[in-house]
């Protein structure tokens, strides 16, 4: 109040879920909404020290200022719950989750360097560890589930789908393209019909094999990768599938072939598609190639444009791993975007892939 007696200031109190408050009795209570940051420390310093587990923290407030990286989810509000879906939660998208409070943020470090497995809700929100999975862009995991149940997986070709089981058993599986990216890639070479197309990174040959399948029967893929043993893992289904003699496979760094291939005049302008899957850090290298080694009208589709969503996060929350290539590839999207040369398109599929047809 101030010295005149008019209001400056009115407390707020924070009515928590549930609206416990009764009348007469602590209906005109105020709490501290924010729990100091030395209360949290104190109880993880004991757990600490004691070698405890902490599962779970209540927590009533949050302040949105700070970076995070764990999922969020929020229960349905009462009285707006779908029915015959009570259980269901709404995830957060990233940028909503990527203020948080401090204290959170601080505290939540401590906890993930040891490796907790750590829930912790605050009311109605949920946060737990991330997850590769939650990096599927910007789509929950069960619109992409979805997806891949409906219109992808039941028209995935019989051969396809065996490659795709032969690389889950690779280490590095991961770096295959996934299923729905290969549809629309599919789908892009019946529209172009191709014959002469390149593949920079082959690994065990999913889109390999997805582009020799959908290319003419006189179509020739040049295909590049340095890794010849992940190329012999797809080969017997190459093979099977009746495709190999469209397959030039070359064991080399990419970069080399493509100006070999330029110094045959011959070559220039004289390919239909390309697809690039192999070291980010050259991509604008790749692209300077491929626009004179394809045809006007010829398309070019990058993968792994979005790298995982990092391209849109600040440098300090984006995993150590993926901080390299994040770089490289925000120079790319941004060198292609003034690339007049190409029409261009990024979709959000997969790893993010960028359709590029020559102008
Ligand atoms: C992401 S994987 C390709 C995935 C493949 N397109 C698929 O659908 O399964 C990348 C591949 O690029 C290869 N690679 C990495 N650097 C390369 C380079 N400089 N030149 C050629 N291949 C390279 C790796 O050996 C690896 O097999």
């Amino acid at each position: 109040m101030k010295s005149d007696c008019t209001l400056d200031k009115y407390k707020a109190l924070l009515a928590t879920k549930g609206f416990t408050l009764l009348k007469d009795i602590d209906y005109f209570d105020t709490f501290a909404p924010i729990a100091r940051r030395t209360s949290i420390r104190l109880f993880i310093d004991l757990e600490i020290i004691h070698g405890l587990v902490i599962h779970q923290m209540d927590v009533k407030t949050a302040f949105l200022n700070r970076d995070i990286d764990e999922e969020v989810y929020i229960k349905q509000p009462e009285g707006f719950v779908i029915p015959g879906q009570e259980c269901k939660v709404y995830e957060f998208g990233w940028k909503e989750r990527m203020r948080v409070a401090t204290n959170y943020a601080l505290v939540l470090k401590i906890l993930t360097m040891k490796k907790l497995d750590l829930i912790w809700s605050c009311d109605d929100i949920l946060i737990d560890e991330i997850s590769n999975e939650s990096l599927i862009l910007l789509l929950s995991k069960d619109v992409l589930q979805y997806i891949l149940e409906t219109p992808v997986y039941p028209r995935e070709q019989e051969l396809l789908k065996e490659i795709r089981i032969i690389t889950a058993n690779h280490p590095l599986s991961i770096m295959a393209s996934p299923p729905d990216s290969g549809q629309l890639i599919a789908l892009l070479l019946k529209l172009i019909n191709p014959k002469k197309t390149i593949e920079i990174g082959v690994f065990t040959e999913y889109s390999l094999l997805l582009t020799a399948l959908a290319i003419p029967q006189d179509g020739k893929i040049t295909a590049i990768d340095m890794d010849r043993d992940t190329y012999e893992m797809g080969l017997p289904v190459i093979k099977k599938a009746g495709v190999e003699h469209k397959i030039n496979f070359i064991q080399s760094p990419a970069l080399s072939v493509l100006d070999e291939l330029l110094e045959d005049h011959e070559n220039r302008r004289s390919f239909d598609f390309a697809f690039v899957d192999a070291d980010k850090d050259n991509y604008q290298k790749y692209h300077e190639r491929l626009w004179q080694l394809l045809k006007v009208g010829g398309i070019v589709v990058y993968d792994n444009t979005l790298w995982n969503g990092t391209v849109a996060m600040p440098e300090g929350s984006t995993k150590e791993e993926l901080k390299p290539n994040r770089l490289h590839i925000v120079e790319f999207n941004k060198f292609l975007a003034v690339d007049y040369h190409f029409q261009i398109s990024q979709v959000r599929l997969g790893d993010g892939i960028t359709i590029c047809r020559r102008l």
